[in-house]
């Protein structure tokens, strides 16, 4: 009989360099299949490295610890290869490139996954109404785009991916009302697609869990986690309190 897999991502002792400096030091967390987690911590104090770790970005270097996602040890995996298995980022400074619309981006992602050509129009444009996009498809990739728009063509981007793991970083910063509205359904509706699909979403505010129905958050202090627990209380308390009692309580857990 098989033994079905309730995680899909375990992080062991994990610590990360970026250049000299140990940015993530000696983390651990897990994410459970349909687990949706909020990660919030003050500037500086290593969320986005963590993620560009998680993918796999040269830049961050594992220097000990490890990261299994479904079962599988990615850590020395190239990014394309993580993407492949189902992880994807949403970055929070998606870099401009001119010379490639975001049209052209999408359709070649949804080639690599095997979508048939005659379908790859129709997802795209659901897309495009779904997230607000339509004036930007043919727009060189975040030339000239706006901050929430920026946040809304990277969320599309990464959903196309199809990941079994989605990790969004701060898709709710600098996005208006009736926007966030939409970012909030497209994610949630991804999720709600497959029962086996997770996320990791940073967020300041937690805005988006207005939206998107968040089972655990934790915070990050100086590379560490120091605090989980239930994202309504966690974030209300942190919107009130901001991190003081944070840095009180790091390396508690
Ligand atoms: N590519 C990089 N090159 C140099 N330093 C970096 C790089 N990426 C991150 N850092 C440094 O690592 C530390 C953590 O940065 P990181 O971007 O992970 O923080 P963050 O928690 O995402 O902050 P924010 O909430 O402001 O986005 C910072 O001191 C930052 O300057
Ligand atoms: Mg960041």
């Amino acid at each position: 009989m098989f033994k079905v897999m309730k995680t899909l991502l375990q992080v062991e002792n994990l610590s990360v360099n970026v250049g000299s400096t140990c940015i993530i030091r000696g983390l651990n967390l897990s994410v459970d299949k349909g687990e949706v987690i909020l990660l919030l911590g003050p500037n500086g104090s290593g969320k986005s490295t963590f993620l560009h770790a998680l993918i796999g970005d040269p830049r961050y270097r594992i220097s000990s610890g490890r990261i299994i996602f479904d079962g599988i040890d990615v850590s020395s995996m190239p990014m394309t290869d993580r993407v492949k298995l189902g992880l994807s980022l949403g970055l929070q400074f998606p870099p401009r490139i001119k010379g490639i619309t975001l049209r052209f981006l999408a359709e070649r992602i949804l080639e690599r996954r095997g979508v048939t050509s005659s379908v790859i129009s129709s997802v795209i444009e659901g897309y495009s109404r779904m997230l607000n996009l339509g004036g930007l498809l043919d727009k060189d990739l975040y030339v000239g785009f706006s901050g929430g728009e920026i946040k809304r063509a990277e969320l599309m981007i990464t959903l196309i991916q199809a990941p079994k793991l989605l990790m969004l970083d701060e898709p709710d910063s600098g996005v208006d009302v009736e926007n966030l509205a939409l970012v909030g359904s497209a994610i949630s509706k991804y999720l709600s697609e497959d029962v086996g699909r997770s996320a990791i979403i940073i967020t300041h505010t937690g805005y988006i869990a207005r939206y998107v129905k968040a089972t655990k958050a934790y915070v990050m202090v100086n590379g560490r986690i120091v605090c989980r627990g239930d994202p309504e209380i966690l974030v209300s308390n942190i919107l009130e309190h901001g991190f003081e009692k944070c840095f009180r309580c790091e390396g508690m857990i």
